[in-house]
């Protein structure tokens, strides 16, 4: 599916593939650790984990490093972006990630599999049909973790404050959407929101 309809999202346009090197920069590691990231998605031994607008893949990667026995779908909207992520593949192997492009077979195969998903830096620019169809990919007692900026600390990089939700602001539009919030915790420039569908 190409995600036209962003209706509901705080940022309404599609993430610009020119600002791929962004996502790369290795501070990220630092103010967000994956293996903080790893602990609070908490995924089942064995486990399928979907990486919902993957980009260049950054943490699919560093978290399939972390737990090689998951396998991770990494799924982005824009194939431009997954392009770059198979490059890092094809330059360092990691058998256990795998790009999707939304909207293709491939990703239609995946709903009702995934036993987590994280949704990392992105739930801004996601629609309540983009949200939905997240949802819709989720196994029974299967949870989403969503980590994106926090609108309410000041920063010197990553997207307008204007552009990102609060953690408050995130929260109550995930309730509005039928999610239950089960954790919440608060890193340097971002918040995480552990949540399940209300089935
Ligand atoms: C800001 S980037 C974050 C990438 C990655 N999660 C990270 O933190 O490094 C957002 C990515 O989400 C993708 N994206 C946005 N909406 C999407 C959707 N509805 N389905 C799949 N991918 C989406 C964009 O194409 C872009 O690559």
């Amino acid at each position: 599916m190409s995600h036209d309809d962003r209706s509901g999202a705080k940022q309404p346009h599609r993430f610009d593939p020119k600002k791929a090197a962004l996502l790369d920069d290795p501070a990220r590691l630092e103010y967000l650790p994956p293996a903080e990231v790893a602990a609070l998605l908490d995924a089942p031994r064995g486990g399928l984990v979907a990486d919902f607008g993957t980009g260049t893949g950054l943490y699919a990667l560093e978290l399939a490093r972390l737990r090689p026995d998951l396998s991770f779908a990494a799924i982005d909207e824009q194939d431009r972006m997954l392009a770059l992520l198979r490059d890092k593949l094809a330059a360092r192997p990691a058998p256990n990630v795998r790009p999707v492009l939304s909207g293709t077979p491939e990703a239609a195969a995946l709903a009702g599999r995934v036993d987590r998903a994280l949704a990392l830096n992105v739930l801004h620019e996601l629609g309540d049909s983009a949200l939905a169809e997240l949802a819709g990919l989720l196994a029974p007692g299967g949870r989403a973790l969503f980590v994106d900026w926090n609108a309410a600390v000041e920063r010197p990089f990553g997207p307008p404050r204007d552009h990102v939700l609060s953690p408050a602001e995130a929260r109550a539009r995930l309730e509005r959407l039928g999610w239950r919030v089960a954790h919440e915790r608060l890193f340097r420039f971002h918040y995480a929101l552990a949540a399940a569908p209300a089935r």
